[in-house]
């Protein structure tokens, strides 16, 4: 018997992808001062989202409250939902444990702990849960190759981390954050203490992060945003003024104030 499969009916409109990160009017407070307004943005998985703006506009503020990390300072006050994977994450029922495991973060200045570069790695391992030790040799592996040090460092893993360049602490602290194997990477100025080489090996690095996470990067960099984001939000004075696709954004933006931004005419 021959079975005759349908043919492959190429549907004329893509298929819309979920989005991994819903957030839906946004306001957050430090005190009295009302520091994002009015936040709606939708983060797809597996892009690289950049966030853009003057400093003092809001971006790091927007960019912790996505793991909770402003939950920590005294006086803050959160309006509205973000949902991650449809699971609002400010519900009375969210595990900030949990979520800050999913979402991991990468701040401006490499911060490695004084300890060998093995032990950087394994730390997140040993108090998050029960790994044998070959378990945890394989992931510190894996996760130096995700971060594009294992080269540079398979031989001195017992070395300091501090004796290392800055550019390979920065990619040892996204070799660290990848090994609590997150889903989200936050990364707040990821290369701005770093030099045009190492910065460049970090921008090669998140291209080939996401094709397995999804990324949200601040920079004060455009050209950097121009060559490694899918989408940019251009924030001002705690606005989101415009999100989209980065090509749009840079070469035909809908706001003015936007179009002043990326041609250097303020900030
Ligand atoms: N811990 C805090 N307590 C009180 N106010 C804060 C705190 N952190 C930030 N702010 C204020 O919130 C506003 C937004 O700051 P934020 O750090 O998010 O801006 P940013 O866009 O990341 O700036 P930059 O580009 O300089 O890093 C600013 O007015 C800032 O002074
Ligand atoms: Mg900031």
């Amino acid at each position: 018997m021959v079975i005759t499969l349908p043919e492959r009916v190429e549907s004329m409109t893509p298929m819309k992808k979920t989005p991994k990160v819903v957030v839906e009017n946004l306001n957050f407070y430090y005190g009295k001062l009302h520091a994002l307004k009015n936040i709606s943005i939708e983060i797809e998985q597996k892009e690289v989202t950049a966030l853009i703006g003057p400093s003092g506009c809001g971006k790091s503020t927007f960019l912790r409250c996505l793991n909770r990390m402003n939950d920590i300072i005294p006086g803050i006050r959160v309006e509205g939902r973000i949902l991650i994977d449809g699971c609002d994450i400010y519900s009375r029922k969210a595990d900030v444990i949990q979520l800050r495991r999913k979402v991991g973060m990468v701040f401006q200045k490499p911060n490695p702990f004084p300890t060998s570069i093995y032990k950087n790695i394994a730390y997140g391992l040993k108090i998050g849960g029960q790994h044998s030790k070959s378990e945890i040799e394989g992931i510190v592996e894996e996760a130096l190759k995700g971060a594009a040090l294992w080269n540079e460092v398979k031989d001195i893993l017992h070395k300091n981390a501090t004796a290392l360049s800055i550019g390979q602490q920065q990619r040892l602290c996204i070799a660290r954050c990848l090994a609590i194997k997150p889903e989200i990477v936050l990364m707040d100025e990821p290369t701005s203490a770093l030099d045009p080489i190492s910065t460049c090996k970090v921008e090669e690095l998140i291209l080939d992060l996401k094709s397995n996470y999804t990324i949200v990067i601040v920079t004060h960099n455009m050209q950097q945003a121009a060559r490694i984001s899918d989408r940019t939000g251009f924030f001002l004075l705690g606005e989101l003024i415009e999100y989209g696709e980065t090509k749009k954004i840079f070469t035909n933006p809908c706001d003015k104030r936007t179009e002043d931004y990326i041609t250097g005419r303020f900030g």
